[in-house]
């Protein structure tokens, strides 16, 4: 490999877990270009002179996650509208010297949509189960794509009103929840995303009752371990169309992937087989 092959990597804390070095890669090979993508822990203390110093590291650019996706979109010199909207950035790369910053999660969110489950966007009454940094890409990605009733349930109440301050300029009409109400929402709702991590391998599941929602309502999931996650599975017992989370997940990938290294990298069965392959074996 020659010493300008480009280098990228995804920033976190911890970081160990993600599967960005693995998509990454696997496009690196497939497409038969020189670069590197590597873990690039960096801790809470350290995230700011980290990006201030960006130029530094030697990278082409980088991923974000959490928890830094917040700090990467306020430190970044040129940030995307959409970043700016969000108030977070996944996606960092060098611009006549400067860090520039987007977030590509909302594509994704709709990329996997649109792949999985053409027609979803029909609808225009969604609920979205959570209110984290996900929640607002979803909230975006909605909004963008016609939604005008958004509910947001949540754990944490003050959480979700939180939101609707944050999206008050959108046109869509948004309310909130908590989440013990969720389910009296579910009839009413064309689109039902959850983006909370209960559910996630190990963490205690969601306990929705799917009687009252719609033959036609389709589920999505933002989480991908396990693939089937117990929402998506009461989704399906209850008869709906389902959307897994992987597929978010690979298409917020692919814009990075064009920036650092040139090519738009396909997104396709070989890749998503390779990744659930590599998910069964680390669980
Ligand atoms: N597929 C993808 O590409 C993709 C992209 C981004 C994120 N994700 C996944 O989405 C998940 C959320 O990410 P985030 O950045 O939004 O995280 P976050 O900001 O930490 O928010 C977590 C959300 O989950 C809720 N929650 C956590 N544990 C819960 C429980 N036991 N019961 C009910 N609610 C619970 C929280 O409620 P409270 O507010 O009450 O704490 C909050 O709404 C993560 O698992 C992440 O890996 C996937």
């Amino acid at each position: 490999m020659t010493r300008s092959a480009p280098k990228a990597g995804v920033i976190g804390w911890p970081v160990e877990h993600s599967l960005s070095p693995l998509i990454h890669r696997h496009w690196l090979q497939r497409h038969r270009l020189e670069g590197t993508y590597d873990l690039l822990p960096v801790a809470p203390d350290d995230i700011g002179a980290y990006l201030q110093h960006f130029c530094e590291h030697g990278l082409a650019g980088a991923n974000v996650t959490v928890p830094h996706k917040e700090t990467a979109c306020r430190i970044a010199g040129k940030v995307s509208d959409l970043a700016r909207r969000l108030g977070a950035a996944n996606t960092l790369w060098l611009e006549d010297g400067e860090l520039a910053a987007d977030n590509t999660d909302v594509h994704g969110f709709v990329a996997n949509l649109d792949e999985r489950a053409s027609g979803w966007d029909d609808g225009k009454t969604a609920l979205i189960i959570g209110a984290g940094g996900a929640a607002r890409a979803v909230i975006a990605g909605l909004a963008d794509r016609g939604f005008d009733r958004i509910v947001i349930a949540n754990r944490t109440l003050e959480r979700a009103t939180a939101l609707l301050g944050w999206f008050a300029g959108e046109p869509a009409q948004l309310s909130a929840a908590p989440l013990d109400r969720a389910d009296t929402f579910l009839a009413g709702a064309d689109l039902i995303v959850n983006t909370t991590s209960a559910g996630l391998a190990g963490a205690a599941p969601l306990a929705l009752d799917w009687s009252s929602a719609q033959a036609t309502a389709i589920a999505t999931d933002i989480v991908y371990v396990p693939l089937i996650t117990p929402f998506l599975a009461g989704a399906a017992q209850a008869g709906l169309t389902h959307v897994d989370g992987l597929g978010m997940l690979l298409h917020q990938a692919a814009p990075g992937f064009r920036k650092w290294f040139g090519v738009m990298p396909d997104i396709d069965e070989e890749l998503r087989s390779f990744v659930l392959a590599a998910l069964a074996e680390r669980h």
